[in-house]
């Protein structure tokens, strides 16, 4: 490590409680983050790992309604599921709280009003977009349109998910409202900005000078073009009902935006983390020799490294994060995770489908983790890497050292003669491992760190290949008494060295070792077993995952897969009519007499139409699909008595009927053969 820090704070980012833990997130964040803190932990450092599920923000409250329940009911539901799942899985928080909890609702209203009192936001009212049906200002994710900069037509009002843009809802072309679809309108509001403009210099110092070298190229290449284009202002309050209260009388029925309180998750984790086991939480967020280190997903990257530093800097009591090495995404069979179209491998039903095998998902994400681009998960890549990787080599040389120590020396360790050359170099080799995996894992390169820790179980497999004691212990039992010391030591050192990685493999190791859990740096040794300690029976570490299991998983993708493609095809039935409601419904056939855009509008047009019965106006939003120039003429049908309604000043007398495709793409129904005007259609 280049500096001592006298403890270390690392968080990972708090998953939003409105869905269940999948392999991107494990990919992402967790098991690194894990394997990180179980190294530190046996390195004797002094580290806590918070955890804990992100309970506000839009996308919760989005669901509820979806649901017809309350945020509350959401959150707890998925909070339970997240808690437990992270613990069958081995994820060693030291604690996981949640922000719901009253802990975190008073400790992040403190920290709004410490900054408000000392004048550190800019007050401003501005037009934000309103749905007056359901009377709601539409921040965030309650407001979706086309993004500006990569025309993709499913944009939220804070990103778009297509092209990674951030953006605000003034920015999106033909926006809608998420919660009825109309078309907001502009109303006036009051918010509070934190002036992230303000702090580029110490940014710019802090991260571009002082984080150059040790910060990910990829995490360091995001915050640098954030600071080029220059920072704004952001409000950090939202006109919500759910969330944390912003503590001022001024701001009543508003909440804290979600990403302003959510980081300090974080801090309120910690304060209860300290209740819980009455040591203090302050140190490790306020003392200067604790290393904050923040796991997150790239899509995570501003919050962490530009909006939440200058939150805590201009707070001025609390320490920065040292290093925020963030992991880019992780895809599934070439195709991106996606809760909303449940294309994932969840974590609670992987845990069901492969009981016991949580190692092997831990060392599939690592072994393929998005650290420097995105990746792809594939089932046929998790069977290769247990049958040909873990249990082929890792497994296999274990394995073979335990069976043949217990065949030929009863399962006791054989005490080491005068080493030959072979065996020096691979005791020499043996004794660098330690140091080659603390290096990777100390530069947060998790991949590279599993690589030499796999290496060391290939050198041990091939040694005993060169070695033959199966045929050399006919002749020379001295020699194979050395070879299966060395064996057994390079066996130990696996089972101190593998545990960040595969805590659950390691222990089965230490068991049938007979070790107790050692520290890392008593890992390089080759006298870690003395001769004549007793060695448990032998266990298989792996098992070989059969074919049939895999094609059920990826049987379970197809059927995902034609689930979303019969709901994207089209829209399920309405509920049913009887013929007397159809009957209401006085429908004609009609021709285009005139045709003009309405002006100032992007949808509109005004149409003059002869139904047969009379000539009348009808307004329709149908600009994006057809030009007024090019149908007039066109014989359509119209639904005539349609109580007449005012659009952009216009009465508008009726409705023209369209088809309407899942993309939201619009055609007239036109009949079939020529027909006169005002001809019912029933
Ligand atoms: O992106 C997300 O899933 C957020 N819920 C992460 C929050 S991290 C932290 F700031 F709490
Ligand atoms: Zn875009």
């Amino acid at each position: 490590m280049d500096r001592k820090f006298a403890r270390y704070t690392v968080t990972s980012a708090l998953p939003y409680a409105n869905g269940p833990i999948h392999i991107g997130h494990l990919a992402g964040v967790y098991v690194p983050a894990d394997i990180y803190v179980r190294y530190l932990r046996m390195k004797d450092e002094d580290v806590i790992f918070i955890g804990g599920s992100d309970e506000h923000g839009v996308p919760i409250t989005i669901k509820a309604r979806a649901e017809g329940v309350s945020p509350q009911v959401i959150v707890d539901r998925y909070h339970e599921l997240i808690k437990k799942s992270f613990e069958d899985f081995g994820i060693s928080f030291d604690v996981y709280s949640r922000t719901s909890a009253p802990i975190h609702h008073e400790t992040a209203s403190e920290f709004f009003k410490k900054l408000y009192d000392e004048g550190k936001f800019v007050e401003k009212t501005t037009e934000q977009y309103y749905d007056e049906e359901t009377k709601h200002f539409l921040a965030d994710r309650y407001i979706t349109g086309t993004c500006p900069h990569c025309g993709y037509e499913k944009a939220y009002g804070d990103q778009c998910e297509n092209c990674g843009t951030s953006l605000s809802p003034l920015e999106l072309i033909n926006p809608k409202s998420a919660l009825s679809g109309n078309v907001p309108v502009l109303k006036e509001t009051k918010h509070w900005y934190l002036p992230l403009d303000r702090y580029e210099d110490w940014l710019k110092e802090w991260i571009l000078k002082g984080h150059k070298d040790d910060w990910k190229t990829n995490v360091y290449g995001q915050v640098k073009s954030w600071l080029d284009h220059g920072l704004k202002p952001r409000a950090v309050t939202r006109d919500l009902d759910w969330g944390v209260k912003v503590p001022v009388k001024e701001a009543e029925g508003k909440v804290l935006y979600v990403w302003f309180d959510a980081p300090i998750g974080y801090i309120s984790a910690t304060k209860e983390w300290s209740e819980n086991t009455g040591k203090d939480w302050k140190p490790y967020w306020k003392d200067k020799d604790t290393k904050l280190v923040h796991f997150i997903g790239k899509d995570n990257i501003v919050f962490h490294c530009i909006i939440f530093p200058v939150m805590l800097h201009t707070e001025g009591t609390y320490i920065v994060p040292d290093n925020v090495p963030a992991n880019e995404f992780l895809n599934l069979e070439n195709d991106k995770i996606s809760t909303s179209r449940n294309w994932a491998v969840w974590l609670h039903e992987y845990l069901e489908e492969f009981p016991g095998k949580q190692d092997v998902l831990r060392y599939v994400l690592t072994a393929n983790a998005p650290e420097t681009k995105d990746n792809d998960f594939t089932w046929r890549d998790f069977q290769a890497r247990n049958n040909n990787e873990l249990l082929a080599i890792f497994g296999n040389f274990v394995n073979r050292t335990l069976v043949l120590t217990g065949k030929y020396f009863d399962g006791v360790v054989p005490e080491a003669g005068e080493p030959d050359g072979e065996t020096r170099k691979v005791i020499e080799a043996m004794t660098g491992y330690p140091e080659k995996i603390s290096a990777s894992i100390e530069r947060y390169r998790f991949r590279e760190a599993l690589n030499e820790l796999m290496n060391l179980a290939r050198l041990g497999n091939k040694y005993l290949t060169d070695m033959e004691p199966w045929k050399l212990i006919k002749t020379d039992e001295e020699k194979v008494k050395t070879i299966l010391n060395v064996s057994l030591q390079i066996a130990a050192n696996l089972s101190i060295l593998s545990e960040p990685f595969l805590p659950f493999s390691a222990e089965k190791l230490r068991n049938m070792l007979n070790l107790p859990q050692m520290k890392w740096d008593e890992a390089g040794s080759a006298g870690i077993l003395k001769a004549g300690h007793e060695l448990n029976k032998p266990e298989f570490l792996f098992e070989k995952i059969e074919d049939a299991a895999i094609e059920a998983q990826i049987q379970k993708l197809m059927d995902t897969k034609k689930e979303n493609e019969k709901e994207t095809a089209v829209k399920p039935q309405k509920e049913e009519i009887t013929y007397e409601d159809f009957m209401k419904m006085d429908i004609r056939t009609a021709t285009i007499l005139e045709a003009e855009k309405v002006p100032k509008t992007d949808k509109l047009i005004k149409l003059k139409i002869d139904t047969g019965i009379d000539q009348r106006t009808i307004v329709s939003g149908i600009a994006k699909y057809y030009n007024a120039e090019d149908i007039v003429g066109r014989k359509i049908c119209v639904l005539v008595n349609l109580a007449p309604r005012k659009l952009r000043g216009i009465v508008s007398q009726g409705m023209i009927l369209m088809a309407e495709d899942t993309e939201g793409k619009l055609v007239f129904v036109t009949p079939s053969e020529d027909i006169m005007n005002g001809s019912e259609v029933k």
